[in-house]
């Protein structure tokens, strides 16, 4: 008998509690304080948990945030014959992936198409098991999201790929080795995917072009206490020397620099003060200066960054997403949803995803005065956003409408909220413990 998508989930992650069908009630206008913990990023342990699969000795990772994605990814790895354990302390959930025995199974569609970043899958189990085959990763749907850098890659690695039908079937029968690879343009994922190639492959790979999001230098470090060889990290050229002997690693997950952003946010929108643990301004690249800009304070303290609005309303500002260190794609509706009630004019232009601005439909429905014109939005702040129900399109998106919701006067439901556990850990929790009234309800 096959499990459902939730039984197995828990299979995998006994932690993940599967909450169907419920929506987020908000009731707006509490002013948020006190001491908000930043989970561990979910787009560093992603590829973090992948790359248990380079290595055939324990891999440990420390602050794992309790999201969905990293539940199904868990399934995913325990279906290729890695076996799990997880503990929880002080400094939340650990993870032991124990990847002795890979076999490239054919893995379901159904967990595939959840989450885009199962794509990370192909390198890492292809140059392990010599073949891999793997759905066509599904994940928001923010535009193309092609994954031809990937492909492109890998076969300049000596692989032998056929993308069709919905799948990719992928064969490196005498191994990978190394290759010159420069990309049209910068990709997380690519990045990642090709660096975990990398490692296992014969000789030495220089990859062009490479992202230097933060996350790809916390993969490497842990790929670098397993002995592999690579360097360059924080640059656009990453040099990877393979076929080291790899032992295990044990590893932290850095901050999620984007959870950091937007619940600094949420401290301005709502005319509170959270002090964010764990977090570093310098995460947070460009976006330090812009939400500078538009009136949020933010100090660099022992434990973390205290972020506040610390009078008056916000100001409108210009945004432009652009690769790390530039602003991230990532915080693009959090922002938009404060912009939505700053003084005057703001303008986002979006240059990484051409889909990305389905939120603001949604913000509408709130009250915000917001137009579109293809990669552009043009924001004129209102004095007020009012609660109303809304739908989350992706976990971004769900980021925003909650801090909407926050700022709203009357009660916002928000619908979709697998979008939002998909991306963060426990964030109405935490909020809630930071004074928000917003509760999980079936409404
Ligand atoms: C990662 C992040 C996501 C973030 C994005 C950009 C994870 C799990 N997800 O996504 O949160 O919004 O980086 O910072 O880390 N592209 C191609 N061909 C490819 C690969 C990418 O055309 O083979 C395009 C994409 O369509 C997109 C752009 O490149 O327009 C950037 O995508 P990429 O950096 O690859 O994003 P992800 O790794 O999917």
């Amino acid at each position: 008998m096959t499990q459902s998508p939730d039984a197995s989930l828990l299979t995998a992650s006994p932690w993940w509690r599967p909450d169907p069908g419920t929506s987020l009630v908000i009731q707006g206008g509490c002013r948020l304080t006190g001491a908000y913990p930043i989970s561990g990023a979910k787009n560093a342990v992603l590829p973090l948990m992948v790359s248990a699969l380079v290595t055939p000795h324990l891999v440990t990772l420390h602050n794992v945030p309790s999201s969905l994605d990293v539940a199904v990814l868990a399934n995913l790895l325990q279906r290729l014959g890695c076996v799990l354990n997880w503990s929880s302390g002080r400094g939340g959930l650990s993870l032991t992936v124990c990847a002795d025995h890979v076999h490239p199974a054919r893995i379901d569609r159904d967990l595939v198409v959840r989450m885009r970043a199962s794509v990370l899958l192909l390198g890492a189990v292809l140059a392990r098991c010599g073949e891999a085959c793997l759905p066509l990763p599904g994940g928001d749907a923010i535009g193309s999201r092609g994954i031809d850098f990937h492909i492109a890659g890998l076969r300049a690695m000596g692989a032998e790929i056929e993308a069709g039908g919905g799948m990719i079937q992928a064969r490196a029968p005498n191994g990978l080795h190394g290759a010159e690879i420069a990309f049209p343009h910068v990709s997380v994922g690519a990045t990642e995917n090709l660096m975990l190639a990398a490692v296992l492959a014969e000789g030495t790979t220089t990859i062009r072009n490479a992202a230097r999001e933060p996350e790809i230098a916390d993969l490497a470090q842990c790929l670098i206490a397993m002995g592999a060889a690579i360097e360059g990290l924080d640059t656009h050229v990453l040099t990877i020397h393979g076929n080291r002997p790899l032992t295990g690693a044990v590893h932290a997950v850095m901050p999620d620099r984007i959870e950091l952003g937007t619940m600094a946010c949420a401290a301005a929108v709502t005319g509170g003060e959270l002090l964010l643990e764990n977090g570093r301004r310098h995460l947070l690249g460009a976006a330090e200066t812009l939400l500078l800009k538009a009136g949020v304070a933010l100090e660099d303290v022992a434990d973390g960054v205290i972020a506040r609005r610390p009078s008056g309303r916000l100001n409108g500002i210009m945004v432009e997403t652009q690769p790390y260190p530039g602003f991230a794609t990532d915080l693009q509706a959090p922002v938009m949803a404060m912009l939505a009630v700053a003084r005057g004019r703001s303008v986002i232009t979006e240059t990484i995803f051409e889909q990305r601005f389905r939120h603001v439909e949604e913000l509408r429905k709130m009250g915000a005065d917001i137009t579109v014109d293809g990669r552009v939005a043009s924001i004129t702040g209102v004095d007020q956003l009012r609660g109303a129900r809304v739908t989350a399109t992706d976990v971004r998106a769900a980021a925003a409408l909650v801090l909407a919701g926050l700022a709203a006067e009357g009660e916002t439901v928000l619908d979709g909220l697998d979008h939002l556990d998909r991306g963060y850990d426990r964030m109405a929790e935490k909020l809630e413990a930071c004074g928000a009234h917003i509760v999980r309800s079936i409404v």
